[in-house]
């Protein structure tokens, strides 16, 4: 594993196996009431340049049951908001504490934080990619299927960082990846090409929605404007009618087919209350699953010496 977790591009498919496989033991740990302070007497920074709900509260939570701390840095309250370089910041950050968490707008901010200080840099959501949610979402799918290898995962919608994070996270893993977007909101160029790098039967960009989610085992899909998109909405209302997983699109794919959403959900745009609700068991066990994840990547990355 290297110092910071970044992007899933940055990952092998060894290192998402034992953020898994981590990820199995502590949920276990847990649920059994089994307490170890794995973390005993670390702090973990988390700064929010942006809302959160379930990453800021499975952080917190997940420091907590390991034993050790967070502190939650708003953007704008602290000196971040005010101008100070992330520079200086992640040098700062460094004489207090053990790790840092961070929700932000540009990658190259996270990618530049974790270079200027010596301690683990998580990526809690960047515009580009969303790296902890799709860890999560791939052990919840690894939970309900038993595999991830030869499953082929659709998503729907915006060619986002959830979308990039899928793509990547789900081909390391050896799934075929089906993505279904309008013209002009394509993922990442970068991800692309490290998609078209591998055989090309694994993995698809198309237009319409029906043909990427036929014989699919996982659909996907997410908001259509995301967090500093809010003034693009009603344009991207237009362009994603029909991106929409409802009951015609989940009759394409396979029988027993599992819905996935990061939430938070907007029904009746990327997703139909029906279809939201039928699969709300599985869509809840994601979120879940962040606290676990997250958990698993803090245990790999933030021990250090102890034992
Ligand atoms: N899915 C996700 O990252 O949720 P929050 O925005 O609430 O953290
Ligand atoms: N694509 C969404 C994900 C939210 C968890 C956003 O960036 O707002």
């Amino acid at each position: 594993m290297k110092k910071d977790l970044l992007k899933l591009l940055d990952l092998s498919r060894e290192d998402i196996t034992l953020i898994l496989n981590t990820a199995d033991q502590l949920k276990y740990e847990t649920k059994h009431n089994i307490h170890r302070d794995y973390l005993k007497g670390k702090t973990l920074a988390m700064i929010f340049e942006k809302n959160s709900t379930r990453t800021r509260v499975s952080f917190e939570t997940g420091m907590y049951q390991l034993g050790g701390h967070a502190l939650f840095l708003s953007g704008k309250e602290s000196q971040i908001g005010r101008g100070e370089p992330i520079e200086d910041t992640a040098r700062v950050l460094e004489r207090y504490c053990d790790g840092i968490m961070i929700r932000t707008f540009g990658q190259e901010e996270v990618e530049n934080l974790a270079r200027y200080t010596r301690i683990p840099v998580i990526n809690g959501l960047t515009d580009f990619c969303h790296p902890c949610q799709v860890l999560a979402d791939l052990l919840t799918i690894r939970e309900h299927k038993a595999v991830l290898e030869g499953l082929k995962l659709c998503y729907i919608g915006d060619g986002n960082n959830m979308a990039n994070s899928l793509i990547v996270g789900g081909l390391k893993m050896g799934m075929e990846v089906s993505v279904a977007c309008p013209e002009g909101y394509e993922p990442d160029p970068q991800v692309l090409e490290f998609a078209g790098s591998g055989p090309a039967f694994r993995f698809s960009l198309l237009r319409a929605p029906e043909e990427a989610a036929a014989g699919a085992d996982v659909l996907v899909t997410d908001v259509w404007a995301s967090m500093g998109q809010e003034e693009e909405r009603a344009v991207r209302a237009k362009a994603f009618a029909g991106y929409q997983i409802n009951e015609e699109l989940l009759a394409l794919a396979n029988r027993g087919c599992m819905v996935q959403h990061c939430l938070p959900a907007h029904r009746g745009e990327e997703i139909t209350a029906g279809v939201f609700e039928a699969h709300a068991g599985e869509i809840f066990d994601e979120a879940e699953n962040r606290l676990h994840a997250q958990k698993a990547v803090m245990y790999l990355l933030m021990r250090g010496g102890t034992a």
